[in-house]
């Protein structure tokens, strides 16, 4: 009988190895889903993005900030994510040039202006 024993703690191990197992496996599956969702939401970004605001922002023509400029988009997102959202939906005068309203499309609604920024900023990852 004493033989046994040591089997116990083994016993105990194994079904423990199991039960992580499982535990690591859902957690993958809802981390690979919410990875295609990201995914799908910056596509959707790059979309708005490039459509209505890659004409001058991937350029950086007149002061208009780069995506991926990082050193720029502190600066600017420094006001406040919503002051930001806000100067992209109403339009501001800069220094160099103007940032129209929507990127001059007024079709755009808050929620697309705010993806698009986001994108644009890095945000979105
Ligand atoms: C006609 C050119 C033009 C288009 C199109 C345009 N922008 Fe801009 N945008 C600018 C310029 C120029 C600036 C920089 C003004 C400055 O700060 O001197 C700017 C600045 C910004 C900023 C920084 C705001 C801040 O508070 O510093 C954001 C955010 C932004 N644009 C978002 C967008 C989005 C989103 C779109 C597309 C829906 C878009 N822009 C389309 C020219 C444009």
């Amino acid at each position: 009988m004493k033989t046994s024993l040591p089997l116990l703690p083994l016993a105990f191990l194994l079904l423990g190895a199991c039960a992580q197992e499982k535990k690591i496996d859902t957690k993958t599956q809802t981390e690979s889903a919410s990875k295609v969702l990201a995914e799908q939401k910056i596509a959707e970004a790059k979309t708005i993005y490039d459509t209505n605001c890659a004409s001058c922002h991937d350029t950086g023509m007149t002061d208009a900030p780069k995506p991926g400029d990082t050193e720029e988009w502190n600066k600017r997102m420094a006001q406040g994510f919503d002051v930001v959202i806000n100067k992209s939906i109403e339009g501001f005068e800069g220094k160099k040039g103007t940032m129209p309203a929507k990127g001059g499309n007024e079709n755009l609604s808050e929620s697309e202006i705010t993806k698009a920024v986001s994108y644009m900023s890095g945000r979105l990852k």
